[in-house]
């Protein structure tokens, strides 16, 4: 029997979910199609598979049915034949920031990061934030709650990261880190991180380093480069902005952020001037948006229509983005058919509409 009379036979209700095969997450058809919210027919991906288009699955058997099953790290090349992003034309720097803390920096440069190598771009994360929140969601591994706190430390200490490279002792390819997604790494932010400012201090062109050493050499082998920022002003930070090509700022949908925007717009332009460098690409997010509450919907309406940059799209506040955080998921992964990750798909096209793209889709260019 052919797989596609195979998969026709399985019950319809079979692909609603991944199914572990050998304890590992897999991914059937129909969630394959919900994770990229593409708008084919299932016979399609299952006739791409016939005729080699996209990996070889697992065949997955329940009862007398076979159904195929795709593992996570098999993603990336269905995803650049039937995703929804484009690509990316040369190499792209996206730094996100905002002074704000808790307004979804990390949840967002995790999602572009995410989502962008799962459509076959290649994706280098560089934390630079020493609460280390977007190492923490891209090494799940190191999340066991078993571990001793005397091997955490050693781990800890034994690891390399920005400071080893400033240092000299390795290169930045060296402390290069593997996640689940053959298309993402990511330079995790180890405790030296902490040092990197006070040693900077001292350097000429202390603003360029990151530029100069870090960001020019992985622009050689990224698509993209995604910077996840603290919430706090430091050379650090400055140095994440003259290596941006694009600054993605979210912007809580709250009274208090409102207040402070002015100072944060009047700051990012003097910083510019200060630079002396060409104004930084912008786009600002609205963040926490709440859709049942006034003032809410005030502000993101205001947001839209006076901040040039400002997205259609939004990250609602919601129980399942903070879930498929801390899954260590981007939302259309953790939740594929909810409201929530189809306004994150929207999002991110909204994001990469400010990169320079090939005019097509991914999904196109591979046709
Ligand atoms: N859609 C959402 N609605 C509400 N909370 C969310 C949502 N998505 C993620 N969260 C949670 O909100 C918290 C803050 O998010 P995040 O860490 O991305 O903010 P941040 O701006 O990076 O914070 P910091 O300034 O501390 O770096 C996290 O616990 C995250 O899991
Ligand atoms: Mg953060």
């Amino acid at each position: 029997m052919r797989g596609k009379n195979r998969d026709q036979l399985a019950p319809q209700n079979i692909d609603a979910e991944a199914l572990p095969v050998q304890n590992q997450e897999t991914f059937s058809i129909q969630k394959i199609i919900n994770v990229f919210g593409a708008d084919i027919h299932r016979d399609t991906l299952a006739k791409a598979e016939r005729l080699g288009q996209v990996p070889q699955p697992q065949w997955k058997q329940t009862g007398s049915l076979k159904a195929r099953r795709w593992t996570v790290d098999q993603l990336p090349a269905i995803g650049e034949r039937f995703g929804f992003l484009p690509k990316l034309d040369g190499s792209q720097v996206i730094c996100v920031f905002s002074m704000k803390g808790g307004v979804l920096k990390t949840t967002l440069s995790f999602n572009i990061a995410r989502l962008a190598a799962l459509h076959n771009l290649k994706v280098c994360v560089v934390g630079l934030d020493t609460q280390g929140d977007i190492t923490k969601a891209l090494s799940p591994e190191q999340e066991n709650e078993d571990t001793d706190l005397a091997t955490v430390a050693t781990t800890a200490r034994a690891e390399s990261g920005l400071f080893d490279v400033l240092r000299g002792n390795v290169n930045v390819f060296d402390v290069l880190c593997d996640t689940d997604l053959p298309t993402l790494k990511f330079i995790r932010e180890t405790p030296g991180l902490a040092k990197v400012d006070m040693e900077l201090v001292s350097r000429p062109h202390r603003e360029w380093w990151l530029k100069k050493n870090v960001i020019d050499p992985l622009k050689t082998r990224f698509d993209l480069v995604v910077l996840d920022c603290a919430p706090s002003w430091s050379t650090l930070i400055s140095n994440a902005l003259v290596a941006a090509d694009l600054l993605v700022s979210p912007m809580e949908t709250k009274i208090s952020h409102f207040r402070n925007l002015d100072d944060f717009m009047a700051f990012l332009g003097d910083f510019e001037r200060m630079m002396e460098i060409q104004p930084i690409k912008k786009v600002f997010v609205p963040t926490k948006y709440q859709s049942g509450r006034k003032l809410s919907s005030e502000i993101r309406s205001w947001y839209v229509q006076n901040i040039k940059g400002c997205t259609a799209g939004v990250i609602r506040e919601a129980m399942v983005g903070e879930e498929a955080m801390s899954a260590c998921k981007s939302l259309p992964e953790h939740a594929p058919t909810s409201s929530a990750a189809s306004e994150m798909r929207d999002l991110m096209l909204d994001i990469f509409r400010a990169l320079p793209t090939q005019t097509k889709t991914a999904a196109e260019v591979a046709a």
